[in-house]
């Protein structure tokens, strides 16, 4: 059984939760690959609400095993505060259901400080981070100064480390930052704590993966942030710190692309963004609100994370080619075709034009895509309700138009669409 991967294709919050808690149902493992607790899933299941950040999704389904990869960062408290909030909801997280990788690295509040430091520091130019400690951490782990969550299981290097890790940052804090020392000792004798309980999570999870791939079991990986805001193929440097591509995934688990089944990129029927950076078809004023609602429903167009308002615009297919090529999609997934219901008629942009010449290409390049204009073709939209359609081929006539326009412009099926904000509201 192979490893299929569920793809972020536009700027995250696509509604990949959704996506994952169908497909987990058929999986043994739900793997998260890249990212932290910036990211933010919604788990509706019946009535209860569940807002995940860093444990896989897959943990509120019986007998999957959840595991989180060597290509994620770590924050123990919210690894502790989300697994404390699932257990005493009924949830089994103990250490047989969910495993950690002994090579993520661990957030620290020193990497929280700098992310805050440096956002502020950037004032009007700000990335517009979920001021997580995300790219701080990563630094780390890139500049091979960070800390891996194995040593959670040697209580004596980890306090040594904890304490060298402060006082390192510290310097930046105060001399570059102007901000507060952290006290070292403290976060040194709280992250003793945080080992006791973590420590019986940790595996060598490229191993357990491998093996269990090779006994026919089925692994899911789980997406976070999308395929705009990779460090590499995103809109640099309004991205975040790492991978969320089909690569990423690879390397965030241990594994080669020989075991990979389906890679499914779930885009929004429009397109959302936090955050800040460039955005070719964000729409304002009462357009906008049209596709953000108000806020008055948990699904309205608000950071899981964060709570900020996300910035909308129509559906960039400039953007879904980017994403088809560069995770090599083999399925979209769009999610809330819903709310596009009851639009006279809906734009869809087909290619960008830059200084009189058509791109059909995404030109990843703020500088470029600030003065990129979007060239619209306009569908006729559809006024009946979908919230309870379940096939596809149920769809009104014009909902599956817009469908077939996506597939034939991106050379990819889509192979599902949400239909509403319940569990069930999928059309396969
Ligand atoms: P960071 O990942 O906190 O460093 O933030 C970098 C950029 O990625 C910011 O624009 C964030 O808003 C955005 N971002 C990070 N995680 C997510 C996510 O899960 N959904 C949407 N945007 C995200």
């Amino acid at each position: 059984m192979p490893l299929d991967i569920i793809i972020g294709a536009q700027w995250g919050d696509e509604g990949k939760g959704r996506i994952t808690d169908l497909l987990a149902q058929q999986a043994h493992i739900v793997a998260r690959y890249s990212g932290g607790d910036n990211a933010g899933h919604t788990v509706a299941v019946g009535h209860e609400t569940f807002k995940l950040h860093l444990i896989p999704s897959g943990i509120v389904h019986d007998g999957v095993l959840c595991v989180i990869g060597n290509g994620t960062v770590i924050n123990p408290v919210v690894f502790l505060r989300e697994i404390d909030g699932l257990a005493a909801r009924g949830v089994d997280v103990s250490p047989a259901r969910l495993k950690i990788s002994r090579h993520a690295h661990l957030i620290t509040p020193a990497h929280i400080a700098l992310d805050k430091a440096a956002e502020s520091a950037l004032g009007k130019d700000a990335i517009g981070t979920t001021q997580r400690g995300i790219g701080p951490a990563y630094t780390d782990k890139a500049n091979r100064t960070g800390l891996r969550a194995g040593l959670l299981a040697n209580p004596e290097a980890l306090g040594d480390a904890v304490l060298a890790h402060v006082e390192a940052k510290n310097e930046w804090l105060v001399k570059i930052h102007g901000a507060e020392a952290l006290d070292g000792q403290a976060i040194a004798a709280e992250f003793a704590h945080y080992a006791q309980r973590i420590a019986p999570y940790l595996a060598d999870t490229s191993v357990l993966l491998d093996e269990a791939l090779q006994a026919g079991q089925s692994v899911l990986a789980e997406g976070a942030q999308g395929t705009l805001l990779d460090i590499d193929h995103g809109t640099y440097p309004f991205v975040t710190s790492s991978s969320p591509t089909a690569g990423g995934a690879l390397t965030g688990l241990g594994l080669g692309p020989k075991v990979v089944g389906k890679v499914f990129g779930v885009a929004k029927a429009f397109s959302s963004r936090v955050g800040s950076g460039p955005f070719v078809t964000e729409l304002q004023g009462e357009a906008a609100v049209r596709l953000r609602g108000t806020g008055a429903n948990p699904w309205d167009e608000y950071g899981t994370t964060t709570g900020r308002p996300r910035r909308v615009g129509w559906l960039d297919l400039v953007v879904l080619r980017h994403a088809v090529r560069v995770n090599s999609l083999t399925d979209l997934v769009l999610t809330k075709l819903d709310i596009l219901s009851g639009l006279p008629e809906i734009p869809v942009c087909v290619a960008y034009e830059l200084d009189g010449q058509r791109l059909d290409h995404f030109p990843p390049e703020p500088e470029l895509l600030e003065r990129c204009q979007p060239i619209y073709e306009t569908l006729p939209g559809w006024q009946e309700d979908v919230t309870g359609v379940r096939h596809l081929a149920d769809l009104p006539a014009n909902a599956l138009n817009y469908i077939a326009f996506v597939a034939a412009h991106t050379r990819t099926a889509v192979s599902m669409a949400s239909v509403g904000p319940e569990r069930e509201q999928v059309a396969v």
